[in-house]
């Protein structure tokens, strides 16, 4: 049986760090669906679930939100993982329990946020802005916590003994 890694990416982070876990749990026992291509997802086929997205603006992308409402039922029977991406560290926990329903994280095995980065080549001028305003940043810069990344994987792959 196989996991399913269902997220959506703006700039193309979240994407790097679901190819990431895929490297981690081995590429034959996983799916990945980004949610931009593809919304109604058989789930009861797989063994396990992991959900991610990036913050923006303090929200996650609102598809994922939509994911976890409709198949909230089918997620709480399987074992979960709920990850985000960010960059803005002392938002990171409430950030977190925004971005995901309080049942879904309650039952989730693991929940972390795993970095992010700034590409501002990927960026619109509104998006420069407000990045270079609120940051202070101007260059693009990466901050994909690795560690995090394993951390989520060992977590959610643990047994709970
Ligand atoms: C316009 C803009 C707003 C952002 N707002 C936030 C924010 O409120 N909180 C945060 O932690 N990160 C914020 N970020 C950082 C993103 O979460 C980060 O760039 C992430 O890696 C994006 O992943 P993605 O390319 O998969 O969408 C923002 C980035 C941009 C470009």
């Amino acid at each position: 049986m196989q996991t399913a890694i269902v997220y959506t990416t703006t700039h193309g982070t979240t994407e790097k760090v679901v190819a990431k876990m895929q490297d981690l749990l081995g590429k034959q026992d996983t799916v990945t669906f980004n949610l931009k291509n593809k919304k109604d997802i058989d789930l009861s086929q797989f063994e396990g679930i992991i959900i991610g997205g990036s913050i923006h603006a303090g929200m996650i992308q609102k598809r994922v939100k939509d994911f976890c409402r409709e198949n909230m039922s089918v997620l709480l029977q399987k074992p979960l993982g709920l990850f985000i991406c960010g960059m803005n560290v002392p938002e990171y926990q409430s950030q977190l329990e925004k971005a995901f329903p309080e049942e879904l994280r309650k039952h989730a095995k693991s929940t972390k946020v795993v970095g992010g980065e700034f590409l501002f080549e990927k960026m619109n001028f509104f998006q420069k802005l407000i990045v270079k305003k609120i940051s202070g940043i101007k260059e693009s810069i990466s901050k994909i916590d690795e560690n995090m990344i394993e951390e989520f994987i060992m977590e959610f792959k643990s047994n709970g003994d």
